[in-house]
């Protein structure tokens, strides 16, 4: 594996064997599988799960990592392209890149959404700036619209809790946050229930209606895997019946690079806080998911987020088998 970086570059059958191989490390150790081998990580943006799962995984398959982001004691970091450097920043990151990848025999590259072009955030132009300098091994940690390793230890979580993949009906539902989000959980989320075969529902308020794009990308891998996906601004309708609720906030797509504007639709959408009316329709069954952080109180309440449906640990927890799985099969090359 020389990138692991979307879902949608894999078939169902490699992420089933995936998903198959955390199963297996997690039950079998294998401590001696990595030794000697490196893992660089770059933060160029802020993490807890992210940044300590890979440190594990690398740890308990008996390699090492290293870790560097923009507020450690390094050298200012300057991101730009074309600029003079005559400011603060002392090192650029076209460098840096290279460099790092250099010390690893892998690199996981954070990066996530500036959220001034819609265009380009799709496009992953700045994700892709940074991974074309390096031809090391990469895995994408986070990127302007994508997260493939959050969304693969959410597919390791439904298979792990019983949750049908044909016939399961998922719904990705805005939650209110007072910041505008990035699309990369979103719209690696939506992909990976579509292409797990779910009936995937898109519950969100008006004005925050995913990007064609990541929508279209959904709906083919629905084609493939025999899912559906819809969507609706209809809360008990949408949430009728659902196996998960995976509810997560994003920027207003009507307003995106407008933070003002985003800001006064968002609040006037304060009452999107999952508490347990939410679940009337939908029963006992039904999942609470999240990729965490969340905000208690704002997002979801207490009594949701403590309470039976919450799966958010073991989600987080998996992070750590999923990408176990992903680094054996890039630096060993077996399943
Ligand atoms: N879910 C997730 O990626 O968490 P962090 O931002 O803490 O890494």
């Amino acid at each position: 594996m020389k990138a692991f970086n979307d879902l949608a570059d894999f078939s169902a059958e490699e992420i089933s064997d995936l998903l198959a191989l955390a199963r297996r490390l997690d039950e079998r150790p294998e401590p001696q599988a990595l030794v000697g081998k490196v893992l660089a990580l770059l933060f160029l943006n802020r993490s807890l799960r992210t940044l300590t799962s890979f440190q594990a995984a690398m740890m308990r398959l008996g390699g090492g990592a290293f870790v560097v982001s923009p507020e450690m004691s390094i050298h200012g970091l300057e991101t730009r392209s074309g600029i003079v450097m005559d400011g603060v920043a002392a090192e650029h990151i076209h460098e840096a890149v290279p460099v790092i990848a250099s010390y690893g025999d892998a690199i996981g590259i954070r990066a996530l959404a500036k959220l001034n072009r819609l265009d380009e955030d799709l496009a992953e132009t700045e994700f892709r700036s940074l991974t074309d300098l390096v031809d090391t091994p990469f895995i994408n940690m986070e990127s302007a619209a994508n997260h493939p390793c959050q969304v693969l230890a959410d597919w390791k979580t439904m298979d792990d809790l019983g949750i049908p993949a044909s016939g399961g009906r998922f719904v990705l539902s805005w939650a209110y946050h007072p910041d505008p989000l990035p699309l990369s959980v979103p719209g690696a989320a939506l992909h990976m229930a579509a292409m797990r075969g779910m009936d995937v529902t898109v519950l969100r308020p008006e004005g925050f209606a995913l990007p064609g794009a990541i929508m279209d990308k959904a709906r083919a891998a629905a084609r493939i895997s025999g899912g559906s996906v819809h969507e609706t601004e209809e809360r008990d309708a949408g949430l009728a019946e659902a196996h998960v609720v995976y509810a997560r906030s994003w920027v207003s797509t009507a307003h995106y690079a407008d933070r003002a504007a985003d800001s006064t639709l968002r609040r006037e959408c304060a009452s999107w806080c999952v508490d347990e009316r939410w679940f009337a329709g939908a029963g006992a069954q039904c999942r609470y998911m999240h990729c965490l952080p969340v905000r208690r109180g704002v997002e979801v309440d207490d009594e949701v987020l403590d309470g039976p449906r919450s799966v958010v640990i073991h989600q987080a927890r998996n992070r750590m088998l999923a990408q176990m799985a992903v680094l054996h099969q890039m630096l060993v090359g077996t399943g």
